[in-house]
């Protein structure tokens, strides 16, 4: 268990911060790279507590997994069965282990994987997955904490309509898809950029894939997959982040190697409250500004406002001119930060999904808890502008998500301490 302690107002706060790989596409891929026994070579991959663990389950499963010394990390699935059974602990680590069910499936004909469970930001069912592999010929059964499908004869394609256009399902039936028997359609399908990012490195494999990025995509099965090497796109979250723990302080900052298509819905809310950005081919700038206006934020499916962003732009509003209203439609339990910032001195009450936040101009340090990735990164940005000094608990959530996370802040002026917590 570790803290953040944290100074602020970051007076200084600004300059110029480079964005990592995405971790919401390096997850899907790593996994994907088991569907054949070469080797996979992945450029761009975040060090994060959530890909290391992603490795550990691939390694107890017998992957080869190696970070070489350019930073490319190389993955090679050569097995003939999957080495060992998916255990509680390991799984239990990260949810997104559900997606080691795709390459199971499809290659080997059997997935035996930990229920993934709820988590702090609502209950996180995985019956659209289920729905989908069993309507391409897989038995699902489930107890004792355990869902076991199978499919000795292999996958076999259909049409599978999904009632949500979910990113982990359509990732998982996706990658499934591509050595299924036959051709399948994923209707109502997720298209987020990391779904994108996926099918590249999936065609780049040899699959056959068409319609990524919009809402029906296809899939012509193939016999095998072969190696590729592939680069990870950039972290829209991380990139949106950085730009609201600026924009919180009226700060200038320019986000490299990002890639500013993905993150239109934020910069048009920044807009919105007369924060002024400038998108290049791959930088974003934002301009010093004053106190943000305060506006209407509601999350959507991709392209709408994300979800990983709310809280952090919650935490934006919190010190904004006037009242706003933030309406979370994706997760059923995403506002624990709510009581945290609330303890900094902001004014946000809630009813339902739907959250008034009265901006105040100026909050307070205090002592406060990260509940999950992206709370704990709202409570950074209150934290940054906040008058002295804030202690963040339980930052493993952070960390799970945001690569060299203090030596960034650092370098752009923050004064933020990781320690260690006495037990
Ligand atoms: C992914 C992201 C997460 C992001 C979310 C929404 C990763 C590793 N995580 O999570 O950061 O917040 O997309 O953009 O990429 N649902 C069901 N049944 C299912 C699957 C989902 O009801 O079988 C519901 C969920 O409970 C939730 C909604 O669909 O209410 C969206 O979930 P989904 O898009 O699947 O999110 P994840 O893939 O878990």
């Amino acid at each position: 268990m570790a803290s953040y302690i944290i100074n602020g107002p970051a007076k200084n706060f600004g300059g110029s911060v480079r964005i990592s790989g995405s971790k919401n596409s390096a997850l899907p891929i790593m996994s994907a790279a088991m569907l054949c026994p070469e080797k996979n070579v992945l450029y761009n991959l975040p060090r994060l507590s959530d890909t290391e663990a992603m490795a550990e389950i691939m390694a107890s499963l017998g992957c080869g997994i190696e970070r070489r010394e350019d930073g490319a990390v190389e993955i090679s699935a050569d097995i003939k069965k999957p080495r060992r059974k998916c255990g509680y602990a390991l799984f239990s680590r990260l949810r997104a282990s559900v997606l080691i069910m795709a390459p199971l499936l499809a290659r080997f004909g059997k997935a035996k994987i930990p229920m993934p469970g709820g988590c702090k930001i609502g209950a996180r069912p995985i019956d659209l997955h289920l729905k989908g592999f069993s309507a391409m010929g897989a038995k699902i059964r489930q107890g004792h904490g355990f869902v076991d499908a199978s499919a000795p004869g292999g996958l076999v394609g259909c049409r599978i309509y999904l009632d949500f256009p979910s990113v982990g399902a359509t990732e998982n039936l996706m990658t499934a898809a591509c050595l299924a028997e036959g051709s399948t359609t994923i209707l109502n399908a997720a298209n987020e950029p990391e779904i994108c990012d996926l099918a590249d490195f999936l065609i780049g494999m040899g699959a056959k894939i068409t319609g990524a990025g919009g809402d029906t995509i296809t899939v012509e099965g193939v016999e095998e997959l072969h190696g590729c090497s592939h680069k990870i796109i950039p972290d829209r979250i991380e990139a949106g982040t950085f730009l609201i723990f600026a924009a919180g302080l009226g700060a200038a900052l320019k986000v490299e190697k990002t890639e500013p298509r993905h993150l239109k819905p934020l910069i048009a809310k920044l807009g919105e409250m007369g924060l002024d950005c400038e998108a290049g081919a791959d930088f974003i700038e934002l301009h010093p500004s004053g106190r943000p206006k305060a506006v209407d934020i509601k999350t959507m499916p991709y392209p709408g406002f994300p979800t990983d962003l709310q809280a952090q732009a919650m935490a934006l509003l919190a010190t904004g001119e006037g009242s706003g209203m933030v309406v979370e439609t994706i997760f059923e339990n995403r506002f624990t930060h709510i009581p945290e910032l609330c303890r900094m001195g902001a004014g946000i009450k809630t009813e339902g999904n739907a959250a008034f936040i009265n901006g105040v101009r100026h909050l307070s340090g205090a002592e406060v808890r990260a509940t999950d990735l992206r709370a704990g990164a709202a409570l950074v940005a209150a934290a940054l502008k906040a008058g002295g000094k804030s202690v963040i608990h339980n930052i493993e959530h952070i960390e799970r998500g945001y690569e060299s996370f203090t030596e960034k802040l650092r370098s752009l002026g923050a004064d933020i301490e990781r320690v260690e917590d006495n037990v």
